[in-house]
């Protein structure tokens, strides 16, 4: 009985967050706000970069390839936006994360969202042999980066109530095999930003911290990297950057996406782990990894 009651909550629960991040927002509440969007040169950033930029945002984007930037913030003029820029840099380096946030404040002149979504580091996909270069890397790049970031931004943040959107990943909350560095830096951001998203709401500090748990997503580096190896389908970048950029406007803690593939797997995660652990196992072709 007791089990049942839970189930029956849990249902009412899902429907009641599904109906509520069908919520739709003005778009015209974007147009002139301050984004900047890391890793934008490519992927899911590119495309939530053009995302702000059709609702008429000020969009500063940045990453290490400065003829992709180039044409990004091209195609980020012609979709509408209010102004568009670039900058270089290496998030290998803390001191040029630090010079992004300046470099956003000298052309935007503050900031309202900032979207951390870059990834490198060394992202090998396949069994994890004591690789500490990779776990470092990936650490620096994808974790610190994003804290450096953050820290750097944060007074503009604050003068603006603003929003931090953090890309993040099912393998920050579930076990993922033959991407182990890469999983401790997206547990590491969950970590991070909930704790901090809590911390803030505490000190009555008005900034809103949105995670965005994704699922496989048809980028050309994710495709290349995994489509042979794993039996799951990848969902659409476009429509993914809308949803996590939606998300943001209307400061929800999470979105989660693709939504209803994603969803039973984070429920079942604390409820029967060694379910999902075989369930999990299916995902992967180890004939193609091994
Ligand atoms: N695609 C998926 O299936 C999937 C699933 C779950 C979560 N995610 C998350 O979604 C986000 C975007 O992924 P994506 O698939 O769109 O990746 P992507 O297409 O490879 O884009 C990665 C971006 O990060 C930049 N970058 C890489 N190394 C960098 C460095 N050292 N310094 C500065 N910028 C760097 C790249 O540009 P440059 O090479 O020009 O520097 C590029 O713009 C990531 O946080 C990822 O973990 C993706
Ligand atoms: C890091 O970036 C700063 C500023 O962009 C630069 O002066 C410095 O030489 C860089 N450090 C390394 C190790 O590349």
């Amino acid at each position: 009985m007791a089990a049942l009651r839970i189930l029956a909550s849990l249902l009412v629960g899902l429907c009641a967050y599904y109906f509520y991040s069908q919520e739709t927002f003005s778009e015209e509440t974007v147009r002139g706000k301050r984004v900047l969007v890391t890793g934008s040169s490519t992927g899911i950033g590119e495309q939530i970069a053009y995302e702000y930029a059709r609702m008429g945002a000020h969009v500063m984007v940045t990453a290490r390839r400065e003829k992709r930037l180039q044409e990004v913030v091209q195609k980020c003029l012609q979709l509408g936006a209010s102004s568009a820029w670039y900058i270089t840099a290496d998030m290998h380096n803390l001191t040029s994360a630090t010079r992004v946030i300046e470099e956003t404040e000298n052309k935007l002149g503050g900031l309202d969202y900032l979207v951390l979504n870059h990834v490198g580091g060394s992202i090998h996909f396949g069994p994890f042999e004591g690789d500490m270069e990779a776990v470092i890397s990936s650490m620096t790049v994808n974790f610190l980066s994003y804290v450096q970031l953050t820290v750097s931004a944060m007074k503009m943040l604050q003068e603006s109530h603003g929003g931090i959107i953090v890309i993040s990943s099912l393998a920050g909350r579930i076990p993922s095999p033959f991407s182990v560095p890469y999983a401790a830096t997206k547990f590491a951001l969950e970590g991070f930003y909930s704790s901090l998203r809590t911390e803030l709401r505490l000190r009555k500090i008005h900034l809103d911290v949105t995670v965005a748990v994704l699922g496989y997503i048809d980028t050309d580096t994710a495709v290349k990297a995994i489509a042979d190896k794993v039996t799951m389908t990848a969902s659409p970048k476009a429509d993914c950057a809308r949803e996590i950029v939606k998300g943001g406007v209307l400061r929800q803690r999470e979105v989660v996406y693709p939504y209803w593939t994603l969803k039973p797997v984070l429920l079942f995660k604390d409820w029967v782990p060694g379910l999902l652990e075989s369930v999990v196992g299916n995902f992967y072709k180890l004939e193609n990894i091994l």
